[in-house]
């Protein structure tokens, strides 16, 4: 069941547009539609010669985005269901051009969150699934139910930086020995005794009150989704996405995912493909916090490439295999799932 949710506001929103600076009959890219509160004023700005293409993992939000940016005055529109990471492939293969401008507002919308048939937060009990998209893989009872005790832990300290992920890990095994854990609220009762809390009690920290079982649900969240994955591989197409003069802006929402945006964006400033526009991260002023309590954590970064595209890439043969424009990947591309580095590999319940 839904609870109603707030209007929509999307954040960062006037330092993007001051940063990223979409003018009329540019090419723009936004790789997380969401409810399209950037990408509507993104269109408004290339006007009705630009053009924008449009991903988002989930259906309902491609959906929106088709009634929403459908009807406004724009040389063309695409809107795909699948990753951003997507993306660099379609350049290569020459199905799109090279991009002016491309935005990325990391991770889930607050309707998702607030879907609690998504199990995305733990607020109200729901089914412990937290997929962003139906062709997302195993959901998180899927993990919680089959990786083994070392896997888990790995996963809970690395993406949720949780340093109680090994005994979080133990009770997890003892509980579902019992019965399968499939509820939002079994699996955060059960970190919160892990804490020795009752269920429900918060806990006191420095920064205020925070549930225990926070990072354990934002790791399996990044998991399931392979967020850091498809962060990564853009990252890493991005030299050859980007048109000569094209700008990136890149939100995120925590420390492991603005890691390697700011550490991207210093190698191409250090290759001398453009400049870093922000040196520090914009984050919201206290107007925003205020109205909007999910852009405390949030992180603008944006980077303007101002070499052309072949200068990143000096090997010809390289360009050649990305045809007539031109292209330069760098490193090899792991096409392969299995060697994903950050998917949990499932394993069956002996
Ligand atoms: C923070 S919201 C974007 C909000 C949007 N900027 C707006 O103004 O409405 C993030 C969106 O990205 C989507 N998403 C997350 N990971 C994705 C990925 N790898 N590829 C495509 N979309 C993704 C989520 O489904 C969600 O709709």
């Amino acid at each position: 069941m839904s609870v109603a949710t707030p209007p929509h506001i999307p954040v960062l929103f006037n330092q993007v547009f001051e940063l990223l600076e979409p003018e009329p009959g540019d090419f723009v890219v936004d790789c997380t539609l969401g409810m399209s509160g950037h990408a509507r004023e993104l269109v408004e700005r290339i006007g009705p010669t630009g053009r924008l293409l449009g991903f988002d993992l989930d259906p309902q939000h491609i959906a929106e985005a088709r009634v929403t940016l459908g009807g406004m005055p724009l040389d063309s529109l695409e809107l795909r269901q699948e990753s951003f990471s997507a993306l660099g492939g379609l350049v290569e293969s020459g199905k799109v051009p090279p991009v002016d401008r491309l935005l990325a507002d990391l991770g889930f919308a607050s309707s998702q969150m607030d879907d609690h048939e998504r199990g995305l937060s733990f607020s109200h009990d729901g089914p412990l699934d937290m997929r962003l998209g139906p062709d997302v893989g195993p959901s998180a009872a899927d993990l919680v139910n089959t990786l083994d005790e070392q896997e888990l832990a790995g996963l809970i300290h690395r993406f949720g930086e949780e340093r109680r992920a090994r005994p979080i890990a133990r009770a997890i095994i003892h509980a579902r020995s019992q019965q399968p854990i499939q509820t939002t609220g079994q699996l955060a009762d059960l970190v919160r005794q892990v804490f020795g809390l009752r269920p429900g009690q918060p806990m006191f920290t420095r920064r205020g009150r925070i549930d225990p079982a926070t990072r354990t649900f934002m790791a399996l969240r990044i998991a399931v989704n392979q967020e850091l994955e498809h962060l990564d591989r853009l990252l890493r197409d991005m030299p050859a996405i980007m048109a000569p003069g094209g700008r990136v802006a890149i939100i995120s929402f925590h420390s492991l995912e603005d890691r390697p945006v700011k550490q991207a964006m210093r190698s191409w400033s250090d290759q001398g493909w453009g400049r870093r526009i922000t040196r520090k991260p914009v984050v919201a002023d206290e107007r925003e916090r205020c109205e909007n309590p999910r852009s405390r954590s949030a992180k603008l970064r944006v980077f303007a490439f101002e070499s052309a595209r072949e200068a990143r890439c000096p090997d010809r043969n390289t360009m050649e295999r990305f045809g007539a424009r031109g292209g330069d990947w760098i490193g090899e591309r792991p096409e392969d799932p299995a060697a994903d580095p950050y998917r949990p590999q499932r394993k069956r319940r002996r």
